[in-house]
């Protein structure tokens, strides 16, 4: 089963207006949430982000949070979902094809959930550095991806398993991940300003770190910090917390997941609704 605006029906009932404006201007908003044992992980973080995105596109929410939360939760036990992801997105709706806001549109929910056959690979990765040709508001969790999209298709192509993102000199974040590297014990990431999504993985990785003791510093860091840097790892809903043991060719640290990732990585796990790893 989906959810279509009011309605929980299946897929194959499901129908899209052709002159939706996020098919067509990628006008809208989105958010992924992780299910580990049929239980929501950081559900009301998501739904907060959420809320903030369209908000700063100028769409209303056509529901209360609390009533989303009670209909996705349902979602999750009537599809049966053990392990595995929720996709959300809020469109400004329907409307004959024009730029400015439509006065009559009504924003269109979708949500689906998704069961996940194997768990995400925590495998150490590689990644390659790309330029950050996006827009000045990666903040907002917008369906407007291609940046990203073209990013990670070229990471792919070349065998990596990640694309950095920099602007200049500076790494911004990944093509659907965080970014963070460690360097003397301290672990840094770029602040949460309008250059990268403030993931939820992200701001649980810098409570945990702090838990732990680690000295966390939310600064930006050079290309070459990274690349000399003792450990890197990457976060996401979907990749959690993954090691990066090379940048472009470049062995970051000792080229092994780091002892800090390791720890902070375990902290993780533990803060899962029902441990999985
Ligand atoms: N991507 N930065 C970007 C550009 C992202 O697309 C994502 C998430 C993140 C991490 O955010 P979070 O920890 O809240 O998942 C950072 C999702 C998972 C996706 O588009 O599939």
């Amino acid at each position: 089963m989906i959810i279509v605006n009011n309605q929980m029906i299946s897929k194959e009932q499901a129908q899209i207006d052709i002159e939706d404006r996020g098919y067509q201007f990628g006008d809208g908003v989105y958010e992924v949430v992780r299910i580990y044992n049929g239980v929501f992980y950081e559900l009301d973080a998501h739904f907060k982000r959420l809320e903030r995105s369209a908000s700063e596109i100028k769409i209303k929410l056509p529901f209360q949070l609390k009533e989303l939360k009670t209909r996705v939760e349902k979602l999750v036990t009537l599809n049966n979902v053990h392990s595995g992801h929720l996709y959300l997105q809020v469109t400004r709706g329907a409307a004959p094809r024009n730029h400015p806001f439509p006065v009559k549109a009504e924003p269109v929910l979708v949500a689906y959930t998704k069961e996940y056959d194997h768990e995400p690979s925590r495998l150490p990765g590689r990644a390659m550095f790309t330029e950050d040709i996006r827009w000045l508001r990666c903040d907002i969790k917008s369906l407007n991806l291609l940046g990203n999209v073209l990013a990670k298709q070229e990471s792919q192509e070349r065998g990596f398993d990640e694309a950095i993102f920099h602007r200049g000199d500076i790494v911004t974040e990944g093509s659907s991940t965080n970014v963070f590297m460690i360097k003397n014990r301290i672990v840094y990431t770029h602040p949460a300003n309008q250059l990268i999504l403030d993931g939820i993985t992200r701001r649980k990785i810098l409570s945990l770190a702090n838990d732990l003791g680690l000295q966390v510093k939310e600064e930006a860091f050079t290309k070459d910090e990274l690349l000399s840097s003792d450990e890197a790892f990457i976060s996401s809903t979907t990749q959690e917390v993954r090691p990066i043991i090379e940048v472009n060719g470049h062995t970051i640290g000792s080229g092994k997941e780091g002892d800090v990732t390791a720890a902070i990585h375990a902290e993780f796990v533990k803060s899962l609704p029902v441990s999985v790893n």
